[in-house]
C-alpha cells in the first residue's frame, strides 16, 4: 500500500530534473500522476511510470499559456475522476545582470516561474472549492517551487528572483484564501544537478562510486513527496530549502523595529533624528545570501 493510494497528482515541468523525481516518486507511492513539459520528456515520464506499474498521463503544453491549467485538471478529471495534489515545477533560467538584461527575458522568466505558477494554482482552486462546497472535503495540496535566488535575491536573476520570490507570497494568500477548502500550500527552494543548473561545477557527480551524490535531484523529492501526505496536514504557508541530506525551514520579512508618534505624521527631520532608535543595534547593509551548506 502506497502513502498516495487513491490520490491524482498533477506535476508541471516532470519532464526532466527534479519534477521528473517528483513525479515517480508520487507514482510509487501510489498517486495517479498527470507529467506536463512542454515537449515529448513528458510522454517519456509518463511511460517510465506505467512501465513501473503506476498509472500517468502526459501533458504537453507550456505553463505560461493561461489555459494550460484548466487543461491539466481536466486532464486529471478525466482520466482519473479527481484530483488532490498540484506540484508546481516548470522553469527556465534566462540570466543577466539587470543592466544587461532585456525585456524579453523579464518577461519569459516572469510567465513560465509566476504566471504558470499562479495559472495552474488558480484552476486547481475554481476545482477544489467547488467540490469543497459540494460536500468533498478531501484534502488537497499545492506545492510550489522557489529557489535560494527568489529567497535571498541572487544577481543576475533579476527576473527569475523577483518570479521566485513572487511565489512565495503567491503561497502565503492562496493559503489564506483555500485553506478552508482543504487545501495546505508550501513552497520548495531546491538544490540539485539538473539541465537547469549543470553548468555548476561544485555540483558534479561524485568521482568516486558509492559516495552520496548530494546534488541528485531524486534527493528533493522524499520531502515534497512527504508534504502531500495525510502526515503532513499542518503543514501550511511554510517555505524549506531542500537538497541533499537535509530539509532547512525558512521564514523571512518579520518585524524587526519600529519607531512612531502618537497620531502625527512622521516628518522628514523626526525621522532623521530617531534614524538610531529604528536601526539600532541591526545591520543596515544588503542581508546576507544565507545559504545552507549542504556537503
Ligand atoms: N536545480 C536546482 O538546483 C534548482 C534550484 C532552485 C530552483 N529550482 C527550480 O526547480 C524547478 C525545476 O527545475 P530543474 O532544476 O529540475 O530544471 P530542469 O530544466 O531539469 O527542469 C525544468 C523543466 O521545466 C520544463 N519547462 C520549462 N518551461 C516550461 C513551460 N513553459 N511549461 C512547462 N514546462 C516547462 C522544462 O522543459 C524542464 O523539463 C524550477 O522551477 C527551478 O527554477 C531548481
Amino acid at each position: 500500500m502506497g502513502r498516495l493510494d487513491n490520490k491524482v497528482a498533477v506535476v508541471t515541468g516532470a519532464g526532466s530534473g527534479v519534477g521528473k523525481e517528483h513525479a515517480l516518486l508520487l507514482a510509487s507511492e501510489g498517486a495517479k500522476v498527470v507529467v506536463n513539459d512542454i515537449g515529448d520528456a513528458a510522454n517519456q515520464t509518463a511511460a517510465a511510470i506505467n512501465e513501473n506499474g503506476g498509472e500517468s498521463i502526459s501533458h504537453i503544453g507550456s505553463v505560461a499559456d493561461w489555459s494550460t491549467g484548466n487543461e491539466l485538471v481536466k486532464a486529471a478529471l478525466e482520466s482519473y475522476g479527481d484530483f488532490h495534489i498540484l506540484i508546481n515545477n516548470a522553469g527556465i533560467l534566462r540570466d543577466a545582470m539587470s543592466f544587461s538584461m532585456n525585456e524579453q527575458e523579464f518577461d519569459e522568466v516572469i510567465a513560465v516561474h509566476l504566471k504558470g505558477h499562479f495559472a495552474c494554482a488558480r484552476a486547481a482552486a475554481v476545482y477544489w472549492r467547488d467540490q469543497s462546497k459540494k460536500g468533498n472535503h478531501s484534502s488537497r495540496r499545492m506545492i510550489h517551487t522557489t529557489s535560494e535566488s527568489g529567497l535571498f535575491g541572487g544577481p543576475a536573476q533579476s527576473n527569475y528572483a523577483s518570479a521566485k520570490g513572487g511565489i512565495l507570497t503567491l503561497s502565503l494568500t492562496l493559503g489564506r484564501e483555500l485553506s478552508k477548502y482543504g487545501v495546505t500550500t508550501n513552497v520548495v527552494a531546491p538544490r540539485a544537478r539538473t539541465g537547469l543548473t549543470d553548468y555548476i561545477q561544485s555540483m558534479a557527480a561524485p568521482t568516486s562510486e558509492g559516495d552520496f551524490d548530494v546534488y541528485d535531484p531524486a534527493n528533493v523529492s522524499p520531502f515534497v513527496v512527504w508534504l502531500c501526505t495525510d502526515e503532513a496536514q499542518d503543514i501550511n504557508g511554510q517555505a524549506f530549502i531542500v537538497g541533499g541530506s537535509g530539509v532547512w525551514w525558512m521564514r523571512s520579512w518579520s518585524h524587526i523595529n519600529h519607531i512612531k508618534l502618537d497620531s502625527k505624521r512622521l516628518s522628514i527631520s523626526q525621522i532623521n533624528e530617531l534614524k538610531d532608535e529604528l536601526f539600532e543595534g541591526e545591520d543596515t547593509g544588503i542581508p546576507p545570501f544565507s545559504a545552507p551548506k549542504f556537503a
